[in-house]
């Protein structure tokens, strides 16, 4: 527990919700996640779900969740809007950062589409890897589904991944707003391992999958061009179809080349308007 005058960081404790279900109802226009999530998270003793108490009141929030060997991801952090620009996010970032430090994690990554969360992380640090367009494909009657490679296979599909055009723009990560992960060999045999990897024709085009949000296939990078490329985008639109999904969702780094194949292949633009973006903080 840590505490800073009249400041309080403690765990959430699952008494804790009518509060945190009433400080998040006035973000995101009411549709903010925590309160879907809030079960999950106090229950998940593997991640250090925090509140800040001030004068005794649950006035924010945050979350450090360890994804991968070295890696904490950061999510979740909220200020109640009646104790905004009081400096109460950044106490709460800096105690997370210090805490992540003191674990001996090597990095700290997060998404986020706020810009004023933007400004803060920057502030103390933060570096930004990836600004991410959403991209959007309906579902398509008629065609096969790509194919899963194995997870040697996989693996030998790196080099020609590695020298994909566009695959600098990721700058080493999956653009995952779940956690994103560093791009490697052992990470394509992780994903065919689970399931999470797609092949297009004479593994010339991969699909890495992330876990989705709704009713759809997540893509969290791709990797080739050309008639190759397309091919996999509508294999995809076809898997889709296939389960029931209503779409996939390809989140690409701004100014990808694969741009021009994802509209050849029947997507658009889902965010034109928005900022996406995920930040790493060495430690
Ligand atoms: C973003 C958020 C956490 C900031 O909380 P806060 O306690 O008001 O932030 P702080 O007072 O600690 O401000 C820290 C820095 O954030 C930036 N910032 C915060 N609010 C800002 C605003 N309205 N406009 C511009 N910059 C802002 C500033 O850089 C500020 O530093 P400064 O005061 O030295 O200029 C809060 O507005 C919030 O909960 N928003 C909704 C949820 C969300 O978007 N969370 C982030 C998702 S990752």
């Amino acid at each position: 527990m840590a505490t800073a005058g009249e400041l309080t960081i403690r765990p959430v404790r699952p008494a804790d919700r009518d509060r945190v279900v009433e400080l998040t109802k006035d973000i995101w226009n009411g549709h903010d996640y925590i309160p879907a999530v809030f079960d999950d998270w106090v229950g998940d003793a593997a991640s250090s779900f925090q509140a800040l108490e001030v004068d005794g009141e649950v006035v924010g929030l945050q979350r450090l969740r360890p994804y991968a060997p070295g890696l904490v991801w950061y999510e979740g952090l909220r200020i109640a809007t009646s104790h905004r620009r009081r400096g109460l996010a950044r106490a709460m970032l800096e105690s997370a950062i210090a805490e992540a430090h003191e674990q001996g994690r090597g990095e700290m990554r997060l998404a986020t589409g706020n810009l004023d969360a933007v400004h803060l992380f920057e502030s103390v640090g933060f570096q930004r890897l990836l600004d991410v367009r959403w991209w959007r494909g309906l579902r398509v009657e008629g065609g096969e589904s790509a194919r899963i490679p194995s997870p040697a296979e996989a693996e030998k599909l790196w080099p020609a991944v590695a020298a994909s055009p566009g695959i600098e723009l990721f700058h080493g990560v999956m653009a995952d707003f779940n956690g994103a992960r560093d791009l490697s060999a052992a990470e394509l045999a992780r994903l065919a391992e689970t399931g999470m990897l797609r092949v297009g024709p004479g593994g010339r085009a991969v699909a890495g999958l992330r876990r989705p949000w709704g009713n759809n296939i997540a893509v969290g990078f791709l990797a080739g061009a050309g008639g190759s490329l397309r091919e996999l985008l509508m294999a995809l639109r076809f898997e889709a179809d296939a389960d029931g999904l209503d779409d996939v969702v390809v989140s690409l780094p701004r100014e990808h080349p694969a741009a021009d194949d994802l509209l050849a292949s029947g997507y658009d633009f889902a965010n034109a308007d928005d900022h996406s973006y995920i930040y790493a903080l060495k430690l």
